[in-house]
């Protein structure tokens, strides 16, 4: 796998262990907080391509049973340090193929979707909804970005309606105002419902 084949962990790896992760919040944002204790005790949370897994760590401070998966052994590593004692939450994998258990009732998207280059797309969408029970929900942060280049990839106007709206339907559309100098003004908070 070629190192700028975002495609394949070799990308990511070399990221991570160079330190260069522009997309690296290193803190959890404001909306994610309310909405980790918005959520129904013990809810099943899966992280894909959870990275350095700040979020996961707060999932699993308020109680919730989470899953976080990434491809990348260096972004694991890093994970494993961050998050202490819930360590065992972690599994290396890629998203699409790695064996899940059972359905989930949250996916928590950060820097994942625009992550993956667009040809991917369509396999995202079948594959969030294969792993959400009817009726959860994928909760998160999406990128709009114009640039044609990547990562991170972002959705132009009205894309991410076209990929989700036959399988999901919105509920929750909100502006970000804590973002990180990368998705600043170009991220919004959205929750969509399985149908
Ligand atoms: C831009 S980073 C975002 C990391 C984290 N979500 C965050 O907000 O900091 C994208 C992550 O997705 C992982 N990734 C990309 N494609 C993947 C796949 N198919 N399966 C699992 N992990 C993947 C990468 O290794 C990387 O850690």
């Amino acid at each position: 796998m070629p190192k700028q084949d975002p495609t394949g962990p070799a990308f990511w790896e070399q990221r991570y262990r160079d330190q260069v992760m522009p997309w690296d919040a290193g803190r959890v944002p404001d909306l994610a907080r309310a909405f980790i204790a918005s959520l129904a005790p013990r809810s099943r949370v899966l992280i894909p391509g959870c990275g350095t897994a700040h979020d996961a760590r707060a999932f699993a401070e308020a109680g919730h049973d989470v899953v976080a998966v990434d491809f990348s052994e260096a972004a694991l590593e890093a994970a494993r340090a961050v998050l202490g004692k819930w360590a065992d939450c972690l599994r290396l994998g890629d998203f699409f193929t790695v064996d899940l258990g059972s359905p989930f009732d949250v996916v928590y998207e950060r820097a994942f979707l625009c992550a993956l280059p667009r040809h991917l797309w369509p396999r995202y969408v079948p594959r969030v909804a294969q792993v959400l029970r009817p009726g959860g929900m994928l909760a998160g942060f999406f990128f709009w970005n114009d640039s044609e280049r990547g990562p991170p990839f972002g959705l132009k106007p009205g894309e991410l309606e076209a990929l989700l709206g036959a399988t999901f339907h919105r509920t929750v559309d909100t502006a970000v105002t804590d973002s990180i100098a990368v998705f600043q003004g170009k991220e919004r908070w959205q929750v969509w419902l399985r149908n």
